[in-house]
């Protein structure tokens, strides 16, 4: 592409000298020699003038207090009586003119030296500007984003709730009575320790909300920021969450089990497989922990699963009735299924980091490689 030519504005003032400018007043001054030696000598600085500071100097030599013309004029009182008429009328001429021709020459140079500059820097309007760090989505968000579009494909919605909640969302509707051991599990952040009012400890109690609010056939993800007092390499005491529930009659632990299969493949690979261990959790009954086929080894073992095959995902189970009760469904008629996982540990798994706390070091060699 060839650059479109650069705009400029031509200042065009074609100059007279002196001599031209002034033809009356020089043939005039021809009556005093003096004055016209002085006259001719300013004129001749003045149009060999080539910048605005050889004008300022022009003035300070000619116009000045100890210039030739001001002695002259300051020395009037003192000339032959045929000469004083003479100076004292085309004295004062000389000085306007050369005043006003000081002021025109200096108007003229700083408009030429715009014409240059006009021409030297010209703005090539084509030419590539500066370039502009690009931004990026966080790894944890692209990750939070590429689980949100596979259960999206699924026919699942996305649900939001608050970070700071109560206990009741939390724990009690979530069939965790107070003195449960389960409570303890969980490092919770009270909000100035009032003990009714904390950061959630998992992203669970919206699956409250969201049953409170409407009815079955359910199917909702929900993501968000969780908070537990806990910090080493493979725990931050802020971290992500994606829950999932589904509530729908004829619901099996079959169709949990498929579901995370399908998400599993998803996004670590078509030939992962999983497998579902017992595990307890106070809101599902039966509990599980999922673990997926190890993607470094194969499932062979190596030290990324500890050589066992496996590496543990996610927490699920089928919702157990007393939740049901919670939120005034019909716990007869309706089953469904929940499971929460880690936004992180998904990360790390998917792109084989060791230490968790990387991704909030904010240190840009690490993030730009996502
Ligand atoms: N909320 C559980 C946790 O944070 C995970 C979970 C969610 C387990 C849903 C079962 C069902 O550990």
């Amino acid at each position: 592409m060839s650059p479109l030519p650069a705009i400029t504005i031509k200042i065009v003032s074609p100059y007279l000298s002196m001599e031209d400018k002034y033809k009356d007043l020089v043939a005039q001054l021809k009556a005093h020699e003096g004055l016209a030696a002085i006259f001719g000598e300013a004129a001749a600085d003045i149009d060999a003038a080539a910048e605005p500071e050889a004008i300022e100097a022009a003035r300070v030599k000619h116009l000045g207090r100890k210039s030739p013309l001001s002695l002259l004029l300051r020395s009037i009182p003192e000339l032959p009586n045929e000469e004083r008429p003479v100076v004292g009328k085309y004295g004062n001429q000389a000085r306007a003119a050369l005043e006003q021709a000081l002021a025109d020459r200096k108007k003229q140079l700083e408009s030429g030296e715009l014409e240059r500059r006009l021409a030297t820097e010209q703005v090539d309007i084509t030419l590539p500007g500066e370039p502009f760090p690009q931004g990026r989505l966080h790894i944890i968000t692209q990750t939070q984003w590429e689980i949100e579009d596979i259960f999206a494909g699924l026919g699942y919605r996305i649900a939001e709730g608050p970070e700071v909640e109560t206990d009741y969302y939390n724990f009690t509707a979530l069939n965790t009575p107070e003195g449960h051991p389960a409570r303890s599990s969980h490092d919770t952040f009270f909000v100035d320790g009032d003990p009714d009012v904390l950061l959630r400890t998992h992203t669970s109690p919206v699956q409250i909300r969201v049953m409170e609010k409407e009815q079955p056939p359910i199917y909702v993800i929900m993501p968000g920021r969780v908070y537990r007092r806990d910090s080493d390499a493979t725990h931050t005491p802020m971290f992500h969450q994606i829950e999932g529930l589904a509530v729908d009659e004829h619901i099996t632990m079959a169709d949990l089990k498929g579901t995370l299969e399908t998400f599993v493949r998803a996004i670590f690979g078509a030939d992962r497989v999983i497998r579902l261990r017992p595990h307890f959790f106070p809101f599902t009954e039966p509990s599980v922990e999922v673990d997926v086929s190890c993607m470094i080894c194969g499932g062979d073992g190596c030290r990324s699963c500890k050589h066992s095959g496996w590496l543990e995902i996610l927490g699920a189970g089928m919702v157990d009735p007393n939740v049901f009760g919670f939120v005034d469904y019909e716990a007869d008629r309706m089953q469904g299924f929940a499971f929460g996982m880690g936004v992180e540990r998904i990360a790390m798994l998917k792109h084989g980091m060791t230490d968790l706390r990387m991704f909030y070091d904010n240190d840009l060699r690490f993030i730009k490689q996502f």
